[in-house]
């Protein structure tokens, strides 16, 4: 079996089927291939019963359409409303200064890329941003430094 067929099957058998366990799956793919790919997407659609359309929706919404190799920690920070009112700006102030790279781009090291999402739900703690699959809220320009910091000591060299 190709790898990313085997890769949705294995995902798809251990979170189940149910639509809601769409973006899980998504980020599975990601996290292992570090983008999602047309194909994989297809497969998805396939391996859980939905149109490819309402996967393709899911991962535009959550801006999991990349199709060029990412960085190993790909840093989405939320652009919605309450994020946006409670200083997202600063937040992404503070990592294109650090990592001297804008929004849509890689560090040349490939350790880190810099996107923008939808809501996280965590509007509530905002502003709010995702590490691949791990949130981080209630976010200042220090504490993302500090964030960003820790996964450059784990990043592959
Ligand atoms: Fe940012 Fe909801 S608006 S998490």
């Amino acid at each position: 079996m190709d790898p990313v067929k085997s890769l949705v099957t294995d995902l798809v058998s251990r979170l189940g089927t149910h639509r809601e366990n769409l973006l899980p799956v998504l980020q599975g793919v990601v996290e292992q291939q570090q983008y999602l790919s047309e194909y994989a997407m297809i497969k998805v659609a396939e391996a859980m019963n939905l149109s490819a359309a309402e996967v393709y929706g899911t991962a535009t919404f959550y801006s999991f359409l990349e199709n060029k190799k990412m960085g190993q920690y790909i840093i989405r920070v939320c652009k919605t409303i309450t994020c946006s009112m409670k200083g997202k700006q600063q937040i992404l102030s503070a990592i294109e200064e650090m990592l001297k790279i804008q929004i849509g781009e890689t560090t040349p090291d490939g350790v880190f890329t810099l996107l923008q999402t939808n809501c996280l739900g965590w509007c509530h703690k905002g502003p709010a941003m995702l590490v691949n699959d791990e949130v981080y809220s209630d976010l200042t320009p220090e504490k993302v430094r500090d964030i960003l910091q820790s996964y450059l000591k784990t990043a592959k060299s």
